[in-house]
């Protein structure tokens, strides 16, 4: 079968591969945050609820669109929407994920030098003062962020030009059980630290009344944001899975695998903070200026800070691969560049956009529109505006104007899959999830 030549080669492989893309930076310092703030348990049950009713939909969305054209997101609405300028979505989802990509390279590039530092032991026996100041000084660098972030580009523009089988899913099938292993190795250690359990409490305990109508909203753009929704990474690796595989199990999976990872890394980080008196801050500064403290406190520390990093990496580069290759599967298909081309173009494209959000932490801080430095700026125009936009537009067009047969039979793999499920899955394509977005779309439209 020609699928199978063009995508992954198995369910597993899919899957890890997905579930890369899906599991980023935002699981590891972003999630734990918002369920402390939010209630914890509270937080934790809403956000489980909208991931199963409005995660899981809109992530088969994507797939059926991507698996039904065998094509990158520009092809694929060009395909389906039959050339009435549906195309449009396609090429937005390429500016949102250069523009994504260009940010997110940033804080991938610290990471690769946080690794560095950890590994050569430079961050043990610094005072909490020379952590802070470490943080600052690099970030707002003239060069090195810089330097760090190509480097991370390079070495995703690597991975993209072995190909989908031999560099995506390879790749994806050793990092993601790795991760895996690094994170029970830091939850063990957290875990058997004294005070432990204040950390737990502050993650799990569910209190309702700490959880606002602000904090539901959130929960619901977290797990939107969090799967990789509305950027058509989905549509790309959608377009990789094979027709044999069920679309559902693969979206129940990836998902199971993106709120492990969140909650574990809340496991990691709380227990972790509260053992050692810190304040458990939110953002980048919990990752890159609270824990290092903590690691410092307590017992081989200087080896888990070192783990701990490289599990941060590996987050971050499963995700850049699957930004990278959303652009470079419409190279090569739409463009009929190679792919090692491809790789090579849409890498210094990113970088050449990218370097300004590397540099707006210290020499043009000042270049700001709306008070917000151009780092700020392409994470809210993507997180606020376009992801909630484009996955609109994608449930518009699957739910309302593509034939309902053709989506039942992309979903049941032509009725050899059992159909229970799809009059739900249709309804809330249609309905449910459309409401959802245009409500997270208006609340970041008044702020
Ligand atoms: N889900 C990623 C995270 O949690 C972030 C992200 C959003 C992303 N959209 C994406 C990653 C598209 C890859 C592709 O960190």
């Amino acid at each position: 079968m020609a699928n199978e030549q063009r995508g992954f080669t198995s369910s597993l492989g899919a899957i890890l591969a997905a579930a890369g893309g899906a599991v980023g930076l935002g699981n590891i310092w972003r999630y734990p945050y918002m369920l402390g703030q939010n209630g914890g348990g509270a937080f934790l049950i809403v956000n489980m609820f909208f991931v199963l009713l409005i995660g899981i939909p809109l992530m088969m969305t994507e797939f059926v669109i991507g698996r039904r054209a065998q094509s990158n997101v520009v092809g694929a609405y060009k395909k389906l929407g039959r050339k009435k300028g549906w195309g449009v979505i396609g090429y937005f989802s390429i500016l949102a994920a250069v523009l994504i990509y260009a940010f997110y390279s940033v804080v991938a590039g610290w990471t690769l030098n946080y690794i560095v530092m950890a590994c050569t032991n430079q961050l043990s026996g610094m005072t909490p003062a020379a952590i802070a100041d470490t943080f600052s000084t690099f970030t707002s660098h003239s060069f090195w962020p810089v330097l760090f972030q190509l480097l991370f580009l390079i070495l995703t523009a690597v991975v993209i030009s072995l190909g989908v089988q031999k560099g995506i899913e390879k790749i994806s099938k050793i990092l993601m059980p790795l991760l895996f292993i690094l994170l029970l190795l830091m939850v063990v250690r957290s875990l058997t630290l004294p005070g432990a359990s204040e950390g737990l409490h502050f993650l799990f305990h569910p209190d309702f009344s700490k959880l606002s109508g602000a904090g539901v909203l959130n929960a619901l753009g977290q797990s939107f944001f969090s799967l990789s929704l509305g950027v058509g990474a989905m549509v790309t690796y959608g377009s990789y899975i094979r027709k044999e595989d069920s679309l559902f199990k693969t979206s129940l999976w990836i998902s199971v695998c993106d709120l492990m990872v969140a909650i574990l890394a809340g496991v990691v980080i709380f227990p972790a903070v509260f053992s050692f008196g810190m304040d458990p801050a939110g953002g980048p500064q919990l990752v890159y200026v609270v824990l290092p403290n903590v690691f410092n406190s307590m017992p081989l520390g200087g080896l888990f800070a070192a783990v701990f990093f490289v599990l941060l990496g590996i987050a971050a580069l499963t995700s850049t691969i699957s930004l990278q290759e959303i652009v470079v599967a419409f190279m090569v298909e739409e463009l009929h560049w190679s792919r090692r081309k491809s790789s090579i173009i849409s890498m210094v494209l990113t970088f050449v956009v990218g370097a300004f959000c590397a540099l707006s932490f210290g020499p043009i801080k000042h270049w700001t529109l709306f008070d917000k430095t151009i780092f700020d700026l392409f994470d809210l125009i993507t997180a606020s505006y376009l992801m909630p936009m484009l996955a609109l537009a994608t449930t518009i067009f699957l739910g309302w104007f593509y034939p309902k047969v053709e989506v039942k039979d992309e979903i049941t793999n032509g009725g050899a899959l059992n159909a229970n499920l799809f009059e739900l899955y249709y309804f809330i394509l249609r309905f449910v999830a459309p409401i959802a977005l245009l409500v997270i779309l208006v609340s970041g439209i008044i702020g």
